[in-house]
């Protein structure tokens, strides 16, 4: 067996490993999502996620390696989220790849998620750089300029809630329960957009910052005047709501593509996986001959497969980190990354 990239991803609450090949080959991906766990809470517990994790990891580990048809021996590096996520999630993840690292004697990779994110995209496509990426997910909404397979600068991000937080919140106002983005999608497929208007926040301002924390306020004041609504009225309030957010994430993502003068864009991130932001992407992209690449819904909601992809790339470039590598919360991209930004381990190899 060539060598192998084991990709380990626990930032929030799924339990994910993943073993990559020749830098973005997909040997296998396993997804052990807590979602049904977290549900009765209407949301994610961290310390129930860090509990979950520790139960699940060693064998959803296992399960990767023996669907790629691969043993530790054949690890060649072990890339891992250290960041941004929750602290106790991002730990358990971390201290296994840690000890996998230094017990195969092989170099430990740290990536960030939201990178990952963007990275997935190679795995199905091959997209010509620059490009403009936008990550959209459950915690952030952020908008790159990316130049290479780990070059990325920062454009923009939200300035309250996520585009996926909107959604989530938004579903839980409605009674549809915990994570919503999935059943708004599911309801407004049989609503009418129109019918119910909601604000574009920063939509054609220059800045390349979103804030969707207007518009969940909006539907607060819409339910107040119209309590209890019907069947149809839901599927309306859904179809009017996922507009407003499909339409801003793609007229401020066009906004950043002409600005870079860019020819291709992806998005990537849970919220990806919404059929309407899909359609609207390749409809608005298509129409000003931009291409639009966005992973299948698999390689868009939390999965390892996306940190190995990163993973292996950083690896080819020959940066690793040491084992003082720490768990980080917030999003830290707010700068250019470059070559020898994270230390080399002893046991580094160039490849
Ligand atoms: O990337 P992800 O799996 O986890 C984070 O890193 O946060 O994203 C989860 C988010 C949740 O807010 C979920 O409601 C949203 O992605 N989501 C969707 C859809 N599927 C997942 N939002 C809108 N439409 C969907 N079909
Ligand atoms: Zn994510």
């Amino acid at each position: 067996m060539p060598g192998i990239i084991l990709g380990i991803e626990s930032s929030c609450d799924e339990t994910s490993a993943a073993v990559i090949t020749d830098g973005r080959r997909v040997l296998s991906n396993i997804v052990a999502s807590q979602a049904d766990i977290h549900k009765e809470y209407g949301g994610v517990v961290p310390e129930i996620a860090s509990r979950k994790h520790v139960e699940l990891i060693l064998a959803v580990i296992e399960k990767a390696l023996t669907e790629a048809g691969a043993g530790k021996s054949d690890i060649t590096g072990v890339a891992v989220t250290n960041g941004p996520g929750l602290i106790g999630a991002l730990m358990v993840g971390l201290s296994t790849a840690k000890a996998l690292a230094y017990g195969l004697g092989v170099p430990l990779i740290g990536v960030n998620h939201l990178e990952a994110h963007l990275a997935a995209v190679h795995i199905e496509h091959d997209v010509e750089f620059p490009f403009v990426g936008l990550v959209v997910s459950g915690g952030h909404t952020s908008l790159y300029h990316v130049t290479d397979y780990t070059r990325l600068t920062i454009l923009g991000k939200t300035r309250d809630d996520a585009a996926g937080e909107a959604f989530d919140k938004a579903a839980k106002l409605l009674g549809l329960g915990y994570p919503g983005g999935i059943q708004i999608d599911r309801l407004a497929k049989e609503g009418d957009p129109e019918a119910v208007k909601f604000p574009r926040p920063f939509k054609s301002s220059s800045t390349f910052d979103f804030s969707f924390s207007g518009l969940k306020t909006s539907l607060v004041y819409y339910l107040r005047e119209h309590p209890s609504p019907d069947d149809r009225e839901l599927r309306d309030i859904c179809a009017g709501y996922q507009e407003a957010i499909a339409e801003t994430l793609v007229e401020k993502a066009l906004l950043a593509a002409r600005a870079r003068g860019v020819k291709s864009a992806v998005m990537a991130g849970g919220v990806a996986c919404n059929s309407r932001l899909r359609a609207l992407a390749s409809e608005r992209f298509g129409e000003e001959g931009i291409g639009v690449y966005i992973p299948s819904p698999v390689y868009c909601t939390d999965n390892a497969a996306m940190v190995g992809v990163l993973g292996s790339y950083t690896f080819r470039e020959g940066r690793t980190s040491d084992l003082s590598l720490g768990p980080f919360s917030t999003s830290r991209t707010k700068y250019v990354r470059g070559k020898g930004k994270l230390a080399k381990a002893p046991a580094a190899q160039s490849s």
